[in-house]
């Protein structure tokens, strides 16, 4: 569905339903807010129109499927997707690979980022930042989260040690990072920023599109993500050196990195120096990635005017706190996070779940969510989860509190008010119910007003 209005701020709120005769919980045998599934995100027909299928159609009829054939850079589809990325972004730079985490891991391999160094990055991201951190030979080093889940500078700034010599941002569920802070913080320490944009695409931060303010910026256009062609992503930077080499690194073998300069020399010579790990992007997927790259603005607007509409109406909602942006928009939208805060997290997304809602506690002790730390086994050998957790115990708590609420872009008014009323029916039934998190020692639910 394309709505080209931002959609209106509510002006009744909608919490009556949930409230006469209907307020017990589904979960205690009640009638749920909804019947029908929760839209997910975008797994796929939801946002490809007629006119991204024509134009990958037109990639397959040209029979031309790789990249580096006999055509000019300007001529293939992977060269057009760079041009038109370019612009939408204004970066002197980009290159279309095949995933975001190879992206992440070019970045740091491009920008001689020592192997085996340290490399920072936060402890609530997806396992591919940490496994990007592994390609790229590194090490990564977790860092503590806030409390609206953002990269705590502070605790990096307590435990910073010389060893780190990268740090790799992650913009959240679509939430910035407090990056005028950080850049300044790295500036400082004497090193790279690079942008995990994987779960941004589209977003900004004061008016800058994020993926823009460290030294390079990884994206991913797999099928969650703001541009979806199954697999895929790209990477942008102005820094010219970086990118030739990444370009090689990606795949760019007998000089064929040449073409990504046709204005001038490139800044390096050869590109026997390095490997080539066929992290290249394929002409369909680019074709239909810059049919979607059209539309994307109307996308965006969708994502920013669902979520603004149901965190207007929830904001006052005692018993929950909602996931501050960094500054005012400063998330893309596709996301509805809250804590909580001392109340039983797991049972309010299961309670929500129960409403017709699809949630999901995300530091959930049953529920394997390769976002939270202390599931990244392949981190930490055989060590205990206790003990994993006790590394960042911030983190651990946060997360143990959030409940993550997908807003897809395909949402309609009445879904955003059936959200609203089923997470209102929840916490009314918590306060009522004061329902103590598992942990000893809680105390109840802070009903924190913003
Ligand atoms: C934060 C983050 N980084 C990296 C990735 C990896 O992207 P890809 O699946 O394209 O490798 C993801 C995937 O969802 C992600 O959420």
């Amino acid at each position: 569905m394309d709505r080209k209005k931002e959609r209106p701020m509510p002006d009744r709120l909608p919490q009556e339903a949930g409230e006469a005769g209907d307020s017990l919980l589904a979960v205690h045998g009640g009638n749920p807010v909804r019947r029908t599934p929760w839209p997910t995100y975008d797994k796929g027909a939801v946002f490809i129109h007629p006119e991204d299928e024509e134009a990958a159609l037109r990639a397959i009829r040209s029979h031309l499927y790789f990249r580096y054939d006999h055509r000019a850079q300007h001529e293939t589809e992977c060269g057009r997707l760079e041009e038109d990325l370019r612009r939408y972004f204004g970066s002197r730079h980009a290159l279309a690979v095949s995933s975001g985490t190879a992206a992440i891991a070019l970045a740091i391999m491009a920008a001689r980022i020592p192997p085996g160094s340290l490399v920072a990055c936060p402890g609530f991201t997806f396992a591919a930042t940490p496994s990007a951190i592994l390609l790229a030979g590194c090490r990564p080093f977790l860092v503590e989260v806030d409390e609206d889940l953002h990269l705590d500078l502070a605790d990096l700034r307590r435990r910073w040690t010389p060893e780190i010599k990268a740090i790799v941002v992650v913009h959240m569920r679509g939430f910035a990072s407090d990056m005028e802070s950080l850049t300044r913080f790295a500036a400082e320490m004497g090193v790279p920023v690079f942008e995990d944009a994987v779960p941004a695409l589209g977003a900004e931060l004061n008016g800058r599109k994020l993926g823009t303010f460290g030294l390079a910026g990884a994206f991913s256009t797999q099928s969650d993500k703001s541009l979806n062609c199954g697999e895929g992503g790209f990477l942008i930077t102005d820094d010219s050196v970086l990118f030739a080499r990444a370009v090689v690194l990606s795949g760019a073998y007998e000089g064929r990195f040449r073409r990504h300069f046709p204005d001038g020399d490139p800044p390096i010579d050869t590109d026997l120096d390095l490997p080539l790990l066929s992290f290249r992007m394929d002409e369909i997927r680019a074709a239909l990635l810059r049919a979607e790259l059209e539309r994307l603005p109307i996308r965006l607007k969708c994502f920013r005017s669902n979520h603004a509409y149901v965190a207007a109406a929830l904001a006052d909602l005692p018993g929950i706190a909602i996931r501050r942006p960094v500054a005012p928009g400063a998330c893309l939208g596709e996301a509805f996070i809250f804590r909580v805060p001392g109340g039983d997290a797991k049972w309010f997304a299961h309670a929500l779940c129960r409403e017709g809602i699809d949630a999901r506690n995300l530091g959930s002790d049953e529920d394997a969510n390769v976002r939270a730390f202390w599931n990244w086994r392949f981190l930490f050998g055989g060590a205990e989860v206790s003990s994993i957790k006790a590394l960042l115990p911030g983190t651990a708590r946060y997360l143990a509190e959030a409940v993550d609420v997908p807003l897809s872009s395909g949402l309609s008014t009445e879904d955003c008010d059936q959200l609203i009323r089923a997470v209102r029916k929840v916490a009314a039934a918590m306060g009522a119910d004061r329902r103590p998190a598992p942990a000893a020692g809680t105390t109840a639910p802070a009903g924190r007003r913003r």
